[in-house]
C-alpha cells in the first residue's frame, strides 16, 4: 500500500507548530532531526502545564502537589516500558539520554564484570558516545576493545563480527541505527551470537527509537538506551532499559538522596532499581512530557511512521542520486531516516551555509563519528535526516537546494 496516501502528514504537521515558521525568510525544511527532533504541542503544553498546576518534588513529601507529579512521573517510567515492550517498568531507569545511559552502564556493570584481558566489542560505525565510555573502561581495567567491521555501503560485516567473538568477549556494545549513515543493524543476530559466548548486549537505540517500534523481548538484548529529544521529547531525559537481574546485581553510579536505604557514617545501603540509579532530584516535567510525547507517538502508531518516512527517504535517495557530484555515503539495503552525502569539491561546511539560507536545516561535519569519516575517507559530510513530519515537497526544495549550491560553485 501506498503509505503517503493512508498518512495525513499536514494533520501531523499542524501537531508541531516550529514546522511552519519561516527561516530566512522561507519555509522551514527542517532535516536535522538525528541532531534533535522537533516538538508536538501535547510535549510542549505538557511542560507547561507541570510548571504551572502541578509542580513539585517526587517521591518524597506528603502533599497533594508531590503526589500528583510523583504518579505522573511513575506514570511515564511505565509509558517507556510500555514503548519499547520491556518486561518491567522497574528496569527503565531515567537518564539524561543514551551518552549517560552507556556511561552508567560502563562505569557499573562494567567495572564490576570486566577484568583485564577481556575484550568488548563494537562495530565500526559507533557514535563517539559508543566508543568512548568502553575505552574508558578498557584504559581503566585493562580490558580490549575490539571493532567489528563493516563494508563500502555501511553493512555490518556480520561473519567478521561473529569471528571476533570468543570466551573473553564480555559485552557488545553496538548501534541500532548509524546516525551518520542510517544503517539499521540486525541486533537480534548480533545478540544471538553474543550470547552463544556468554556476552551481554548493549544497543544504542538513539536513532532508532524515534523511527520504528522497538520491542527489547524480541531484540533479545540485555540493555537498551535512547534519548528523548531524538525521539519528540523533551531534551535533557532518556532512558536506560537493562535486565532486572543485570541491575539488581550492578552497583548504583551516582549516590545521593533517593538512592539509598539507609545512611550513617559507618556505612550506606542501596534501595531497590530503578531508585538505586536515580540518586538526586530528577528531570521531572521533562520526564513526564517525555511520556507525552511517546503516547503520542504510539497513537500514531510506530509501524505507520515507519512505512510512511521510509517512502519519503525512498524517493530522496532517488532524488539525491539523480544529481551530478553527489555521493551518498552509506547505502545499506537497511536504513532508516539518514541520508548523507558529498558534493563534488564543495566542501560540507559551505553546503550547509547556503543551504541554511533557503531555509533548510541540514548537519554537517563529522557528526559525532570520526571513525565513520576515516573509513569513508571524507572530511565530512552533509547530513538529511528525516522524522514522519517531512515530506516529498521538503525533498523537492533540497534538491532545489543542492541545485542552487553547485550553481554557486559552478560560477
Ligand atoms: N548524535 C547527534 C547527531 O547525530 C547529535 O547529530
Amino acid at each position: 500500500m501506498n503509505a503517503t496516501k493512508t498518512f495525513d502528514v499536514q494533520k501531523i504537521r499542524a501537531d508541531f507548530p516550529i514546522l511552519s515558521r519561516e527561516v530566512h525568510g522561507r519555509p522551514l525544511v527542517y532535516l536535522d532531526n538525528g541532531a534533535s527532533a522537533q516538538k508536538p504541542k501535547c510535549v510542549i503544553d505538557s511542560i507547561r502545564h507541570t510548571f504551572e498546576h502541578e509542580y513539585s518534588n517526587v517521591h518524597r513529601a506528603a502533599h497533594a502537589l508531590s503526589a500528583v507529579c510523583t504518579d505522573k512521573f511513575e506514570q511515564a517510567r511505565r509509558t517507556v516500558q510500555r514503548f519499547i515492550n520491556a518486561p518491567e517498568d522497574r528496569e527503565v531507569i531515567f537518564v539524561r539520554g543514551t551518552t549517560e545511559a552507556i556511561n552508567l552502564v560502563a562505569q557499573t556493570y562494567g567495572r564490576e564484570n570486566i577484568r583485564t584481558g577481556d575484550e568488548i566489542i563494537v562495530s565500526a560505525m559507533e557514535h563517539h558516545s559508543n566508543i568512548v565510555p568502553w575505552q574508558m573502561l578498557c584504559e581503566a581495567t585493562g580490558a580490549r576493545l575490539r571493532v567489528a567491521p563493516m563494508d563500502d555501503t555501511g553493512t555490518l560485516i556480520f561473519d567478521e563480527y561473529v569471528k571476533l567473538l570468543n570466551e573473553r568477549t564480555k559485552l557488545v556494545a553496538v548501534v541500532h541505527v548509524s546516525n551518520a549513515l542510517g544503517t539499521i543493524n540486525p541486533i537480534k543476530q548480533i545478540a544471538e551470537a553474543a550470547h552463544k559466548v556468554g556476552a551481554v548486549v548493549l544497543v544504542d537505540g538513539a536513532q532508532a527509537a524515534p523511527h520504528m517500534q522497538i520491542d527489547v523481548q524480541d531484540l533479545g538484548v540485555d540493555f537498551y538506551a535512547f534519548s528523548g529529544h531524538k525521539a519528540f521529547g523533551p531534551t535533557g531525559i532518556g532512558a536506560l532499559w537493562g535486565r532486572a537481574e543485570l541491575l539488581e546485581a550492578m552497583p548504583p553510579w551516582h549516590g545521593g538522596g533517593e538512592m539509598i536505604k539507609s545512611v550513617t557514617f559507618e556505612k550506606s545501603t542501596y534501595t531497590e532499581i530503578p531508585h538505586k540509579f536515580e540518586a538526586g532530584t530528577p528531570n521531572i516535567a521533562d520526564t513526564i512530557a517525555l511520556g507525552v510525547g511517546l503516547e503520542y507517538l504510539m497513537e500514531i502508531g510506530l509501524d505507520a511512521m515507519e512505512a510512511y518516512e521510509h517512502e519519503v527517504v525512498d524517493y530522496a535517495t532517488e532524488q539525491l542520486s539523480k544529481i551530478d557530484g553527489l555521493r551518498i555515503i552509506g547505502t545499506s539495503p537497511r536504513k532508516a531516516g539518514v541520508i548523507s552525502f558529498i558534493l563534488d569539491g564543495i566542501h560540507a561546511a559551505d553546503a550547509g551555509m547556503i543551504l541554511d539560507e533557503q531555509g533548510i536545516a541540514v548537519r554537517v561535519g563529522q557528526h559525532c563519528a570520526e571513525p565513520v569519516m576515516d573509513f569513508f575517507k571524507v572530511p565530512a559530510t552533509i547530513r538529511a535526516s528525516f522524522a514522519f513530519y517531512n515530506t516529498k515537497e521538503e525533498v523537492d526544495a533540497l534538491v532545489a537546494g543542492i541545485q542552487k549550491v553547485k550553481d554557486l560553485f559552478a560560477q
